[in-house]
């Protein structure tokens, strides 16, 4: 048995989940919306469960709250009959099978700087309650498995807050004394609290028109701050495609008369699902060609859609319990993921994602803070929206098809959408959908959820000629995490393809040692050999095509096999992948070499593949985009493991970068001046691919020494949209330079909160032990406020995930900027301080000068007396291993 610190939140276990003794069956709440004196009134109707005993105690969350006043089926109660805290409100013996409970609490919105619960932005009253926000706008069972229909008045002063708005239909409306007017909002689906909103201000407004497929007219409005009204446009577009998308992939249609988003400045994430009430952080709202890339444009598309998707993944089908997440993260990922491949090119789409798995969510699992898809433990629940619920989780759902089939996942979400609407339900009774409709038993497949751990695959091949035979042996190790040891083998689906010498996949006449079944390999034993027969010319394996599982794949592949995959492989997924391996194997021999003072030393073989990959304007240009992008400084890190030395990666991957930009420079710039973009700017993924293409190139071409200064800054002057602005001012900055770019940029640009994300977070990137400096001085620049959290993801989050060399300064001055930014932030929004802690999660890869000061840095915070609940385990973890 672990003794916990005195001072440390309760572990909350999986296994300890009980419902709640009442269930509720009908909210009413009354807002009195005042900036910092909110009178909220709570008509709670709660109903005894057939299991409770009569006069079972009634206990109610709540979190910072002022109680004014207390009622029980109208009449107040006794002082001896409950007991109030912030945190608790508790009615001792509760007279009836079926009560109304009024609960009057008083809000101060100004003051609301975590920015969980109802908060101002901007002059807007705006609120967030998932996770366990609900709690701080009044008691309740702020839980998502208690489900409640809601009635919500809204009243307000008209003139500062003209639109009053809730979940639902709008049923009434008018005005009130003293410059008052007030809403009426009814939600007839019943809920969980996470899902309530309020938003109250004066908003501008781009409506649209929409009739579902089952012939619902819904009226789609987004809502923005004035004068931004032009920048909602492609989001209005984006929402459209989404549900129509919907309809015709998984049958679900919307369920309301009205649609709305609200976009917010303020906010902690992306965007939140509240029913028929989506709000979002503005970056996932505003952009247009001048204020957006297409990268943000994409960026608006994803989480437009994936905010929709939750409307039945989520909401009409919610979570029991919130280690449950996954069974809407996961799952709504997926979704908006197969959207973006639908709608724009799948293979550009996967790789995209792969790449951001890999560089989210490998480094989580493989450090302090791994946890299964599903969590079975946790002390505070914001600090699991984490890129393995969400981009793992989303793995696990792509995975399920690729085992059943897509006929078999498609029955088995069809029976997941009739069984389980309007509950709060559980993974288990996910699977057991997919279970029931396929006849397959998916007791192996559950441990995707159950253990944490990026799986480690080995295979070897060995080719008889004379016997015409492939032996290939397959190993599986899932390394140990933080409270896990000794693993099952899990499932593993390998896509594969046997490449013959002319590039075509060979046939086989039979094979042995695996379910090996509609060109996949499912590995299911720590080991396998699989025997194909009839191969009949010597193969190149390709395994695991498309990423078919997330895993780590050593193939065993020599040199001369990966650099034909690149050529040939008809799989685009594994031509990139064959590519970043040989890359990735490159730049860490180079950075050991470095290390040791000795020369990178590129094998230009690879660069004069990637020169035929550019070549071929059959490839689309956004693959070639991606193709010819070297791995990251990260990505070497991560691969390397241990002892790393950032100074040492980064010199090596400049110096390769130089080397392959000199080899190929010329080409690709023809390349990308043959697919080049119309001139007019669409935001659309062919004509995105082509400028990134020409990206790609340039930068390359730069570092090659092939594009000067001169010609970026020619190239930035040109430019009529801010996708081909930024992108030679992030060449130039990026090796040092672009200053007078920069000074321009801020100019154009110093209005527009937005795009000086970019300003800042181009800055922070900047690579070197002087760049520390500039984020110091940044912090101190007028545009910046560490009080919202798209400032401080841009500058600080940015310098500490996406720095290596300036972060890792050797000195240790990075990590003690980063604690100290950490400390100052965790008493106002202990949520986004969190993430920031984050930053560290990497530590003990590093060598041993570095790591000793970042353990300094990570023991200040938690030496510090008055640390968040959110910070405190997100450091506890790192600590403790
Ligand atoms: N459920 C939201 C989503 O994934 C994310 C979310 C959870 C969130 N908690 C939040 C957003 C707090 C903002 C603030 O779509
Ligand atoms: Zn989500």
């Amino acid at each position: 048995m672990t003794t916990a610190k005195p001072d440390e939140a309760p572990l909350i276990r999986l296994t300890d989940y009980q419902p709640t003794p009442y269930a509720i069956e009908t909210v009413r709440l009354d807002f009195d919306l005042h900036p910092d004196k909110t009178r909220v009134r709570a008509d709670i109707g709660f109903v005894r469960r057939a299991q409770t005993a009569a006069g079972t105690p009634l206990v109610l969350d709540g979190d910072g709250l002022t109680l004014t006043g207390l009622a029980l089926d109208g009449t107040p109660l006794a002082e001896t009959a409950y007991a109030a805290t912030p945190d608790r409100l508790s009615v001792y013996a509760p007279p009836a099978d079926a009560f109304t409970l009024t609960i009057e609490t008083l809000v101060d919105p100004d003051a609301n700087s975590a920015l969980m619960g109802l908060y101002r932005s901007g002059g807007v009253y705006t609120t967030q309650c998932e996770a366990e926000g609900f709690r701080r706008i009044t008691y309740f069972h702020d839980r998502p498995d208690v489900l409640a229909v809601y009635t919500v008045r809204l009243a307000a002063d008209k003139a500062t807050a003209p639109v009053l708005l809730s979940n639902g239909n709008r049923m009434e409306s008018g005005d009130l004394a003293d410059g008052r007017h007030f809403a009426v909002w009814h939600d007839p689906h019943p809920k969980p609290s996470y899902l309530f909103a309020v938003v109250a201000g004066d908003l501008g407004v781009v409506t649209a028109p929409y009739t579902t497929a089952d012939g619902r007219d819904v009226a789609l409005a987004i809502y923005c701050e004035h004068g931004k009204e032009a920048r909602c446009g492609y989001a209005m577009d984006a929402l459209i495609r989404s549900m129509r998308w919907d309809e015709e992939r998984f049958g679900r249609n919307y369920d309301l008369d009205v649609f709305n988003i609200v976009a917010v400045s303020d906010f902690n994430m992306g965007a939140m699902e509240n029913k028929g009430l989506n709000v979002f952080n503005d970056k996932y709202v505003l952009v247009d060609a001048q204020t957006g890339t297409d990268a943000d444009h994409a960026g608006v598309e994803t989480v437009i859609a994936h905010e929709y998707f939750h409307n039945w993944t989520g909401n009409r089908i919610t979570c029991r319990d919130w280690f449950q997440l996954c069974l809407k993260e996961g799952l709504t990922v997926f979704r908006d993921q197969e959207f973006s491949a639908d709608t724009r090119s799948r293979p550009v789409k996967r790789i995209a994602d792969v790449t951001g798995l890999r560089r989210a969510q490998f480094p989580e699992d493989g450090g302090p803070l791994a946890h299964p898809v599903r969590p079975d433990a946790y002390r505070e629940i914001n600090n699991f929206y984490t890129a393995t619920v969400y981009q793992k989780g989303a793995e696990v759902c792509r995975m399920l098809e690729a085992v059943l089939g897509r006929n078999g996942f498609a029955a088995g979400m069809a029976l997941y959408f009739e069984r389980h609407d309007g509950q709060a339900t559980t993974i288990e009774h996910f699977l057991s959908c997919f279970a029931d409709a396929t006849q397959r038993d998916l007791t192996q497949f559950a441990l995707w959820y159950e253990q944490a751990g990026t799986p480690a695959i080995t295979a070897r091949h060995v080719y008889d000629a004379d016997a015409e035979t492939l032996t290939l042996d397959l190993e599986q190790v899932i390394p140990d995490t933080p409270g896990q040891r000794d693993k099952k083998p899990m499932h593993i689906p390998i896509r594969f393809g046997l490449v013959g010498p002319d590039g075509q996949d060979l046939s086989y006449s039979g094979v042995s040692g695996a379910d090996v079944s509609d060109g996949t390999i499912h590995l299911t034993g720590d080991q396998a050999q699989v025997r194909f027969e009839g191969v009949r010319a010597t193969p190149v394996p390709s395994l695991l095509r498309g990423f078919s599982a997330p895993v780590r794949m050593d193939s065993g592949l020599s040199t001369d096999d990966l650099l034909f995959l690149v050529g040939h492989d008809r799989d685009p997924f594994n031509r990139f992948e064959a590519a970043q391996r040989l890359a990735l194997d490159m730049l860490v021999r180079a950075s050991a070499n470095v290390g040791a003072g000795g020369e990178a030393s590129p094998d230009l073989r690879l660069a004069e593949a990637l020169g035929r990959l550019i070549d071929d304007d059959g490839l689309e240009p956004a693959f070639r985009a991606q193709a010819i992008a070297l791995p990251g400084e990260m990505d070497v890190a991560e691969e390397i493991g241990a002892d790393i030395d950032p100074d040492a990666i980064h010199k090596a991957r400049q110096t390769i970068k130089a080397a392959f930009g000199e080899a190929i420079g010329t080409q690709a710039i023809a390349a990308a001046a043959r697919a080049a973009p119309d001139p007019a700017y669409s935001p659309d993924a062919g004509q995105a691919g082509r400028r990134a293409l020409t990206h790609a190139a340039h930068d390359l071409a730069f570092a090659g020494g092939q594009i000067s200064d001169a010609e970026f800054a020619g190239a930035f002057a040109a430019a009529t949209n801010l996708t081909d602005r930024i992108a030679p001012m992030r060449s130039l900055v990026m090796a040092g330079a672009g200053e007078a770019l920069l000074a321009e940029f801020y100019d154009r640009y110093k209005e527009t909160p937005l795009v000086l994300d970019k300003w800042f977070a181009l800055q922070a990137m900047a690579p070197g032990s002087s760049s520390l400096d500039t984020v110091i001085d940044l912090t101190r620049h007028p545009a910046f406020s560490m009080r919202v959290p798209n400032r401080v993801y841009s500058l600080i989050r940015t310098f500490g995930a996406a720095n290596p060399t300036g972060f890792n300064r050797a000195d240790g001055a990075g990590y003690r900027f980063m604690a100290e930014a950490i400390s100052d932030l965790d008493g106002a929004n202990p949520n986004v301080a969190a993430r920031l802690a984050t930053c560290f999660r990497s530590y003990a890869m590093l060598e041993s000068g570095r790591r000793g000061q970042a353990h300094a840095a990570l023991e200040g915070i938690a030496a510090k007396g008055t640390l968040s609940r959110d910070v405190a385990d997100i450091v506890g973890r790192i600590l403790a291993g």
